[in-house]
């Protein structure tokens, strides 16, 4: 999958599927699956990490991830997340970092933010960088926001997020993700730009939709937003078969003659 051909499924109507993954075995699941649009998100932070935020998730770490999974990725886009403080400060340290995602494989990163960042954007398009928005509920920045609260229910808020989008689309983003904010505030933006916006509680109406791994897998049950939905329970199953692994070991059970040498 290009950015070109992620830009296309939206003028061909078709909805595109996104998810995170962080390391190789993973990404080939994914691929496996027929999903062409990975994001190595900072997500890991919380899920792989154990963190309850991902404030603290550094760039070494999110190039490490990217190296994972692009390096394993055969067909899939590989967009990677730019980690709190690799992109905040100056639009020239911005540039810098997303240089190193490219030259680490992904294919375009993410940053949060909305106006306030067009001028990294612009600067990194500028340069053959991909960059993708996200508006709503930007995690990075949790205690501005006082929690991971749905954004835009209120008018004039919806109204900053619709101009955020048309400023970030205008400064060369070629896609958004929306977070956790109302289905018709969602749907104005979809209708009103004409890149593809990727939705994560952000209803229906988005071009496409993203889910972390780990949610969507039911492996981590910490914290489940309303938005999430679990197409799998790999947890119970993994807590199954550890259980029973330490029981057979205890017993004596494991390993039999089958799993000896003679
Ligand atoms: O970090 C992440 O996984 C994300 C998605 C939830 C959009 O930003």
């Amino acid at each position: 999958m290009t950015i070109l051909e992620f830009q296309q499924a939206k003028r061909d109507k078709k909805r595109l599927a996104v998810v995170t993954a962080y390391d190789a075995l993973f990404t080939r699941l994914v691929e496996q699956a027929g999903i062409q649009t990975i994001l190595v998100g900072d997500s890991l932070g919380i899920v792989v990490q154990g963190k309850p935020n991902t404030l603290a998730v550094t760039m070494d770490e999110m190039l490490y991830h990217t190296k994972l999974v692009a390096s394993s990725a055969q067909r899939a886009l590989v967009i990677a997340d730019m980690p709190f403080m690799s992109y905040q400060a100056s639009t020239e340290e911005a540039v810098r970092n997303a240089g190193r995602f490219l030259q680490t494989g992904a294919a375009a990163v993410k940053l949060e933010g909305g106006a306030v960042m067009s001028d990294r954007i612009k600067a990194m398009t500028s340069i053959g960088i991909p960059v993708m928005g996200h508006l709503g509920m930007t995690p990075q920045s949790v205690h501005v926001l006082g929690g991971y609260k749905v954004q835009g229910k209120v008018k004039d808020r919806a109204a900053l997020l619709l101009e955020d989008a048309k400023v970030l689309e205008a400064a060369g983003a070629f896609g958004l993700v929306l977070e956790a904010i109302p289905v018709s505030v969602a749907k104005d933006i979809t209708d009103a730009i004409s890149i593809p916006t990727i939705g994560i509680g952000a209803g229906p109406y988005c071009d496409g939709q993203v889910l972390v791994l780990h949610d969507l897998l039911g492996l981590f049950d910490a914290f489940t937003p309303k938005f999430v939905k679990t197409y799998a329970h790999l947890k119970t199953d993994a807590l199954q078969a550890l259980s029973r692994y330490k029981e057979e070991v205890e017993q004596g059970k494991f390993p039999s003659d089958s799993e000896s040498y003679h």
